[in-house]
């Protein structure tokens, strides 16, 4: 269902993908590792059509980034590194907000649906007084109210706590397994990784990395 294509891109003078190819199919949760700085952030926010590839093709189901990125746009959830949700705003607020800013129109009780597959119920709780745990489910709650095919996770588990880093597995595994989502997932916790994703793909060239595939991962590699 997508297709990366022998992707560069660079920062001024700095390189950091270089001939990046990938191909994922419908349904597979693949988790993205590498080394701090490799350039696993930078490749997420290509496959969100918010950054350009200096260099090569991507396609979704056959539509082409440079040329559908409108409507590829509308089959993206993303879930930025840091959690983008307005602190003063409640758990509801937050929801209704960017079903405004959706292209797929949302009733309250839907909304309520979704907060509550992400096993949130504080509805009426402001984001300030959330735990971090519960902020990044919110944000994905928020990733997930256009129904998207394709979700893009920028390590939707740093620095929350072990109950919810098991809940919001749970989560992506029945979104891929029951809905049929396609996620790609950046994390630092190869436990998890192992745990949760069909196939590991590593970005950079940092040898630590691949050794911990060889050894960890029979089914890896891409
Ligand atoms: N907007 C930007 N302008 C210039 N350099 C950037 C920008 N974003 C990221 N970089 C640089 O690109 C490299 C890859 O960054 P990033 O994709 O965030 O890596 P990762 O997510 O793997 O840690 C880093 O060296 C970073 O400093
Ligand atoms: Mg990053």
């Amino acid at each position: 269902m997508l297709s990366v294509r022998h992707v560069y891109k660079s920062y001024g003078k700095h390189e950091v993908l270089k001939d990046f190819n990938m191909e994922v199919k419908k349904g597979e949760i693949i988790g993205l590792i590498g080394e701090n700085g490799a350039g696993k952030s930078t490749l997420l926010k290509i496959l969100t059509t918010l950054l350009k590839p200096s260099k090569g093709e991507i396609y979704l189901d056959g539509q082409l980034y440079r040329k559908e990125y409108k409507k590829i746009r509308k089959e993206i959830g993303y879930v930025p590194q840091d959690i983008a949700l307005f602190e003063d705003l409640t758990v509801m607020e937050n929801m209704k907000f960017f079903s405004k800013l959706s292209t797929v129109k949302r009733t309250e009780s839907e909304l309520k649906e979704i907060i509550g597959s992400v096993q949130l119920t504080r509805f009426d709780t402001k984001v300030n007084d959330l735990s971090g745990g519960m902020k990044r489910k919110l944000n994905l709650a928020v990733s997930l109210i256009h129904h998207p095919k394709l979700l893009l996770l920028d390590e939707p588990t740093a620095g929350i706590d072990l109950k919810s880093r098991i809940e919001i597995g749970h989560l992506l595994k029945s979104l891929s397994v029951d809905e049929g989502k396609t996620i790609i997932y950046i994390s630092h916790d190869m436990n998890e990784i192992e745990a949760l994703c069909d196939r590991v793909v590593i970005i950079g060239e940092d040898d630590f990395y691949q050794n911990l595939l060889s050894k960890n991962n029979e089914t890896a590699l891409q």
